[in-house]
């Protein structure tokens, strides 16, 4: 008998990449690894490694129609970070929905829509184009509402900070004037779920293996819950060089100019101020049952402290 399809969109990338590897690891489905360029030195890895892949573009209905064609599951992501526009991320992921059409089980890639907590009218952070306190998290969470109404037998996958964003967003550790090692974020005391970014697509790969009771479920993950000032320990630890925990506030991150400091002042603040929302929902005992090997804070951080650029 044929194998069951998974088709993956953001095959080429974090969440979808680390899903292609688990399910190319497990070998029970086939692989579509959706890429908008197949030629890519990625995509063609994917093709090596025995994935199928396929081209389709989130923007576009009829690719997307054709990709997702005669799959059992399909795992959507959007990239907000390519375009910095709620709008647009809301329609890619309508458009998913809307192709997913015979896929038995979806797993759709989301955050929360932070507006339910925090409306607009709430002065205590800026509204943000318009009609958004979280732009890139509220229109995930929007789009929630269209997998449901189109009746699309989804699990909704919560993500959390990646730790690699200490190596690709410059979140890591930074000097100081006086050469100091800081750590800077609005995060006061509160706990920050992170998570290395392929275990979340473990964690999608065991959801698809649970198969059916996912459906209509939300799942909140995260490898580990620190404070900053905890962070900060561990790569003083592993670094061997003291590293503080600067707390700023928001207000203050807002107004660091480098693009998407508004939004990601207003994403902190948000975990912030809604710590017991945010993070009491990610428990890593939940995330662990989905996938055994949860890399913690510290194992990630020994695997790839050599990676972190020190500014
Ligand atoms: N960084 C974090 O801490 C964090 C935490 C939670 C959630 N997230 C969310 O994660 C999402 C990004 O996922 P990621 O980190 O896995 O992405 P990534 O590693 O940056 O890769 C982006 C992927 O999206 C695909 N893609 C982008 N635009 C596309 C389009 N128009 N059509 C088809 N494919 C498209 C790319 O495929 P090709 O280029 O091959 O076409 C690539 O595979 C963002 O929405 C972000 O908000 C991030």
């Amino acid at each position: 008998m044929a194998k069951k399809i998974i088709a993956v969109t953001g095959a080429t990338g974090a969440q979808g990449g680390g899903l292609v590897q688990a399910l190319l690891r497990d070998g029970t489905y086939a692989v579509r690894a959706i890429t908008r360029q197949p030629e890519s030195d990625k995509a063609r890895a994917l093709a090596g490694a025995g994935a199928d892949v396929v081209r389709a573009d989130l923007d576009e209905d009829a690719s997307l129609a054709h990709a997702f064609a005669g799959a059992y599951g399909a795992f959507c992501v959007t990239n907000y970070w390519e375009y910095f526009s709620p709008e647009r991320e809301f329609t890619q992921a309508s458009n998913m929905a809307q192709a997913v059409k015979g896929v038995e089980h979806v797993i759709w890639s989301t955050l929360e829509d932070t507006r339910k907590l925090i409306p607009l009218s709430d002065n205590r952070m800026p509204t943000l184009m318009g009609k958004y306190k979280v732009p890139h998290f509220d229109a995930k969470g929007e789009a929630d509402n269209v997998f449901r109404e189109l009746r699309v037998p989804t699990t909704f996958l919560l993500t959390s900070f990646y730790w690699e964003n200490f190596i690709y967003f410059g979140a890591g550790p930074q000097r100081d004037p006086d050469g100091k090692l800081a750590l800077t974020f609005p995060m006061g005391d509160a706990k920050l779920p992170g998570i290395a970014a392929e275990d979340i697509g473990k964690a999608a790969y065991a959801i698809f293996r649970g198969g059916s009771h996912f459906i209509g479920e939300s799942v909140f993950i995260s490898g580990e819950n620190l404070s900053g000032t905890e962070f900060a320990a561990a790569f003083t630890e592993a670094l061997g060089e003291e590293v503080v925990y600067n707390d700023v506030d928001p207000d203050v991150y807002r107004s660091f100019g480098f693009p998407g400091a508004d939004e990601m002042g207003n994403m902190f603040q948000f975990k912030r101020d809604f710590e017991s929302d945010y993070a009491g929902a990610r428990v890593r005992s939940e995330a662990l049952e989905l996938v055994p090997d949860l890399q913690d804070f510290e194992t990630w951080l020994a695997a790839n402290k050599d990676r972190i650029p020190l500014g």
